[in-house]
């Protein structure tokens, strides 16, 4: 991982050193779709992605998986601070059933844990095939509940990130590395 400065024509104001830069990251989400490829050869799987961050991990791990995919996504909201009791509403479902499919979650980060628990227990009434885990980006000194994941990225430390998805209240998901936030910008 490279503590260099985030480039001067690319990076705005708020953001910090890039963690993990967008080689890296390309890389990566590579050996990823090629190990999805071979995984799931003879059953392509429905990926499915929460809105908004995971879409843009989505729409690159998908062209690096050669098989005949199909995708759907979700959002969810919750109300105030998640709870292992499940204060999350769904505000966009999946629009195609999933039962009988093998079923591929693809999230840009996993923090506490709570979102993904959540959202793995609502798929798993639907009775998929099978129903795994793809994350780039593992914050796992946060997690709260304990969950499997078949496809890692990256283990990140507990800093607010930005990029490849991540936001600062609403901005910065379209830079193509994952960077720091400076300290200011949080105040
Ligand atoms: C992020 C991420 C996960 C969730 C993980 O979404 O995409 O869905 O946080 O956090 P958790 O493990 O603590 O539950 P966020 O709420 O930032 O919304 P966004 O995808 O619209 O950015």
């Amino acid at each position: 991982m490279s503590g260099a400065p985030a480039s001067p024509e690319r990076a705005p104001d708020s953001v910090g050193n890039v963690l993990i830069p967008a080689t890296q990251i390309q890389e990566r989400v590579r050996e990823l779709g090629s190990r999805i490829a071979q995984d799931y050869s003879g059953r392509p799987p429905r990926l499915i992605t929460v809105l908004r961050g995971g879409l843009i991990f989505l729409a690159d791990l998908c062209r690096d998986i050669p098989l005949d995919c199909t995708m759907d996504f979700m959002a969810i909201s919750a109300y105030g601070q998640p709870t292992a009791g499940g204060a999350v509403r769904i505000t966009k479902d999946l629009d195609d059933p999933i039962a009988g499919q093998s079923v591929l979650v693809v999230e840009d980060i996993i923090d506490t844990g709570l979102t993904l628990h959540y959202l793995l227990g609502v798929l798993r009434a639907r009775q998929p095939a099978s129903l795994e885990v793809c994350v780039l980006l593992d914050k796992d000194a946060r997690r709260l509940i304990d969950l499997p994941i078949a496809y890692r990225g990256f283990r990140v430390p507990d800093e607010f990130l930005v990029g490849y998805g991540l936001d600062l209240r609403g901005r910065y998901r379209n830079l193509p590395y994952v960077a720091t936030v400076k300290e200011e910008a949080l105040r």
